[in-house]
């Protein structure tokens, strides 16, 4: 039985089958809509998310299929001291696929141990999040046309920030892809993910000042400081501004760069840059939607 894991779990060839799925289901929306009648996704939601859950449940909807789940562990038996072994056997029983997020690395992928049924996983601790990179591949193909050949700019927290160690695990697969890291000191990327971009032979270049680079690069992808993972408040405030994306900036980037962001941003993106065309996050979110519908459907497919 096929999960979602590890974005590198999946060939760089199936990757891109789920984006052809996803161009067909924006192009021909009404040939899915009846594609999961009757089937049922649980989304298990161990941390707060806005787009991720309600992304997969809208999908699973838009499909003809139906949602169940949790959005917090307190309303569920996890604040009794159950395992998310037997909370996935048992929701296994209800649900054809189970979308999960939790705090702890590796969570997930000790869920598909046990699961009767496909595990997707939403984002666990500061690790991975292979479907947030789902949406940015698409949105970077939609708007560059191609995944290869591109200057990538990573920018904030490259430490905590899993969003960025899923993208950079899937970028550095297409050709010609040249990173350049852009975070405090204290934020670079883990010491694992830059011991695989050195076996993979993937050119990173790490600064610490955004304006000395901007005008590099294709992809500029930004990223909030993970509160969350901080170990102390006070490190957090003094690190959490370090980067502010505002249309003085902006002015010293290309004309055809593309500024991403997972969300939720809070001071990263200055508002008055959404109006700006480079401006990609709000149709990153969307895109999030095709591809988990796309990834729901490979998975659902493959399990029959
Ligand atoms: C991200 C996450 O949860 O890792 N959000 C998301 O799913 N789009 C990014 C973040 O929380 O900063």
């Amino acid at each position: 039985m096929r999960h979602m894991l590890d974005i590198t779990d999946w060939s760089i060839e199936e990757i891109n089958g789920l984006m052809d799925t996803a161009d067909d289901i924006i192009a021909h929306p009404e040939k899915y809509t009846h594609a999961m009648e009757n089937k049922k996704i649980a989304t298990l939601f161990y941390e707060p998310s806005t787009r991720t859950r309600l992304s997969f449940e809208a999908a699973m909807i838009e499909l003809g299929g139906h949602v169940l789940g949790f959005s917090e562990a307190s309303s569920s038996s996890a604040s009794k001291g159950e395992s998310v072994s037997d909370t996935v056997r048992t929701v296994g029983c209800y649900a054809d696929i189970i979308a999960m997020r939790h705090p702890k690395e590796g969570a997930p992928t000790v869920a598909a141990k046990f699961s009767p049924v496909p595990i997707i996983n939403a984002g666990d601790g500061g690790h991975n999040h292979p479907t947030q990179t789902l949406a940015d591949l698409l949105t970077i193909r939609r708007e560059k046309g191609r995944l290869d050949k591109l200057v990538v700019g990573m920018c904030g927290d490259l430490q905590f920030g899993r969003t960025v160690h899923s993208l950079m695990s899937a970028m550095s697969r297409y050709p010609g892809i040249r990173f350049v890291l852009i975070s405090p000191e204290e934020l670079r990327i883990p010491a694992y993910l830059r011991e695989n971009m050195r076996k993979l032979g993937v050119s990173l270049m790490e600064v610490e000042k955004l304006e000395d680079v901007i005008g590099t690069l294709d992809i500029l992808y930004m990223t909030r400081v993970q509160r969350e993972r901080f170990f102390n408040e006070a490190d957090y405030v003094r690190l959490k501004d370090s980067y502010i994306l505002d249309p003085e900036k902006l002015a010293f980037a290309r004309k055809d760069l593309t500024v991403l962001h997972p969300l939720p941003r809070v001071n990263e993106i200055s508002h008055a840059v959404d109006n700006d065309p480079r401006a990609c996050y709000f149709k990153q979110v969307l895109y999030g939607k095709y591809m988990r519908e796309a990834l729901i459907l490979r998975l659902l497919e493959a399990k029959a």
